[in-house]
Order: structure tokens, then C-alpha cells, then sequence
């Protein structure tokens, strides 16, 4: 399965984010902490270099992952030069009333009580931007939704004499390079129903939650998951809700509605879907082999 963002969309949205890029100071890049590098858009990286604008890397919904994931991921950012990254979640006020001032020291020249500090929101949709910005900005300016591409103008507001804030619609980028990424996309939701297929994705879930999180299913289910795989446990959550089909089959597709639903929701628990590490050895596993030509004569 290839999971697509929406091209019609891209090609104005980046022309428009690379031009506020150079007026301003400091890029907010809001990730979802459950998985910051798929949810990541190689294209915001691509324009901050362009420009060489510091970025804030926000990792979101913090409250839905798994702390020591986080942790771990914060330390990787951390380490790139020009990045500064915190975990939060934006639900929380008092987490976002901290953003203008962890930005202020990555624009250290804007810092003199008379030039305002421009920030620039980006993200893939879905990653809480809007929730973000109406926190932000103190009232509804953007719509909220579990519907990705919520967010359609650039609109920028003035949080305070000192400080200024640009949103940009959901940047998206034409091909998902890694197959699980898109996975890990669907599963969070971060793209459009019509445009996933639910049983894949459950199947993906579930095959990754046995290998990394087998005590939150058995804790939410209430079945032994020893030996199963993922289309096993789809079947086993059909069967302890009573789901079936017309013969009496287990209805596979609400129970794999339910298991995306529950770890959305948070209901499973904190769950990271990928840490540095699962990231470093996908990257290894797709990396192109190296060809050894071998009738080069060997080296004296
Ligand atoms: P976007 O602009 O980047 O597209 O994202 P948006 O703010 O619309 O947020 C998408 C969904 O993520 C919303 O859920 C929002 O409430 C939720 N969300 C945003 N930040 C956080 C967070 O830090 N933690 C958690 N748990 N959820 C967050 P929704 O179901 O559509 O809306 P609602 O019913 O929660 O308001």
C-alpha cells in the first residue's frame, strides 16, 4: 500500500513557506512526540537550510507517549546544531506560554527589548498546530480537528509587543520514502481516512505493539498474547468485544477500528511508535547495499 499526501496542495504551500521563511526569525516545528521522525516533513529542514533559520522542534501530545521514548528522542535533537527541543503538550497551557521564550535564546540577535521575535509554526497536519496557535494567540483562530489539513491560510498574529507568530497550512511533501512511516502516519491519524486502509494499518499497529508494548494490550484486552501475531490479536479483540460478522466470523474491521481508536485515544497507554534506535535500524534495513565492484584490483 502507498499512502499519499495531497499533491494540489504542495507545490503553493511550499512557495509560500519558503517565502515567510526569510522574514522570519525562529521555526517552530511541531512534531508528534509518538513518532517525531515520521512525523517529520524533510521539506521543513530542506527551506531551514536554505535560509539557515534556527528551529524549536516541539514534540507534541507528549501526554499520549511513551516518557523514556521521549526522552531519549529530545537527546538526538538536541544534539543537531541550530535545534533546540522540548516536549510538551499543547493542550497544556502552561507548556505553551514557555515556547516564545524557549525560542528567544536560538535568535539571540532579536533579543534587544526592540526588534520583535518572528516565529513561524510548521508541521505535518494533524501534529496540533492549530491547537497550538489558539493557545498561543489566546482564542479560536484556527480550527481544531482530528481531520488532517484543517488549517488552509497563512495568518500571522502579534502574541505581544515582542513577539510574533506565522502559521503555514499543513506542508506535505509528495512520496512518504519509508512504507512504515506512512503506517505510523495512518495509525495516528495524521492522514485522511479515505486515504488509509483501516485493517492495514491495525494489522501494523498490532504487529508493533506485540514486539514493543505486549502488556498494554494484554492489560486493555484481557487476553494472553504469547505467540500471536498481529492479525491474531485483531481477532482475539473481536472476540473478547463480541464483535462478529453475519456467519458468526469475528468482525475484524471494528475490531482493527477499536485498536486504532484506543491507541489515538491514549487508551492503550503512553505508547512511542518509534525511538532513535527503531529509527537508526529501519534506516540501516532500507539503506541502499553498498556494491563492491569485484574486479577492481586490489589495493597494494
Ligand atoms: P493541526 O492544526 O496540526 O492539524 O492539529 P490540531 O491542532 O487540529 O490537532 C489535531 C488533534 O490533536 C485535535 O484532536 C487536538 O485536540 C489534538 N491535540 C493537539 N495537541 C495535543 C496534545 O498535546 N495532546 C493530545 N492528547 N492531543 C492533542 P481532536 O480530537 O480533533 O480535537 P479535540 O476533541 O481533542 O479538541
Amino acid at each position: 500500500m502507498a499512502i499519499q499526501w495531497y499533491p494540489g496542495h504542495m507545490t503553493s504551500a511550499r512557495k509560500k513557506a519558503g517565502e515567510t521563511m526569510a522574514r522570519i526569525d525562529v521555526v517552530i516545528e511541531v512534531l508528534d512526540a509518538r513518532l517525531p521522525e515520521a512525523s517529520t516533513n524533510p521539506l521543513v529542514r530542506e527551506l531551514r537550510m536554505q535560509r539557515q533559520r534556527p528551529c524549536l522542534k516541539i514534540l507534541n501530545k507528549a501526554d499520549l507517549a511513551d516518557p523514556l521514548a521521549t526522552k531519549a528522542w529530545i537527546d538526538y535533537y538536541n544534539r543537531q546544531p541550530g535545534v533546540k527541543a522540548v516536549a510538551l503538550s499543547c493542550k497544556n497551557h502552561g507548556d505553551v506560554a514557555r515556547i516564545p521564550s524557549l525560542c528567544q535564546p536560538l535568535a539571540p540577535h532579536r533579543n534587544d527589548n526592540v526588534k520583535q521575535l518572528r516565529m513561524m509554526i510548521m508541521g505535518i497536519p494533524n501534529v496540533g498546530k492549530s491547537t497550538l496557535m489558539n493557545t498561543l494567540v489566546k482564542r479560536k483562530i484556527a480550527k481544531v480537528g482530528d481531520e488532517p489539513a484543517v488549517t488552509k491560510s497563512q495568518q500571522t498574529h502579534e502574541i505581544s509587543v515582542r513577539h510574533s507568530i506565522t502559521d503555514t497550512p499543513g506542508l506535505m511533501w509528495p512520496k512518504i520514502e519509508h512504507p512504515s512511516d506512512g503506517l505510523m502516519l495512518a495509525a495516528s491519524h495524521a492522514v485522511g481516512r479515505n486515504a488509509i486502509i483501516d485493517d492495514e494499518v491495525a494489522i501494523f499497529l498490532a504487529d508493533l505493539l506485540l514486539v514493543r508494548y505486549p502488556a498494554l494490550i494484554e492489560a486493555r484486552y484481557k487476553f494472553p498474547v504469547d505467540g500471536l501475531d498481529g492479525v491474531a490479536v485483531i481477532e482475539g479483540i473481536a472476540r473478547r468485544r463480541g464483535f462478529r460478522v453475519r456467519g458468526g466470523e469475528p468482525d475484524f474491521e471494528k475490531a482493527s477500528m477499536v485498536l486504532l481508536q484506543d491507541y489515538r485515544d491514549g487508551a492503550l497507554g503512553r505508547i512511542s511508535l518509534e525511538t532513535p534506535e527503531t529509527r537508526s535500524a529501519m534506516l540501516a534495513k532500507t539503506a541502499p547495499a553498498v556494491v563492491v565492484n569485484a574486479e577492481a584490483p586490489a589495493a597494494e
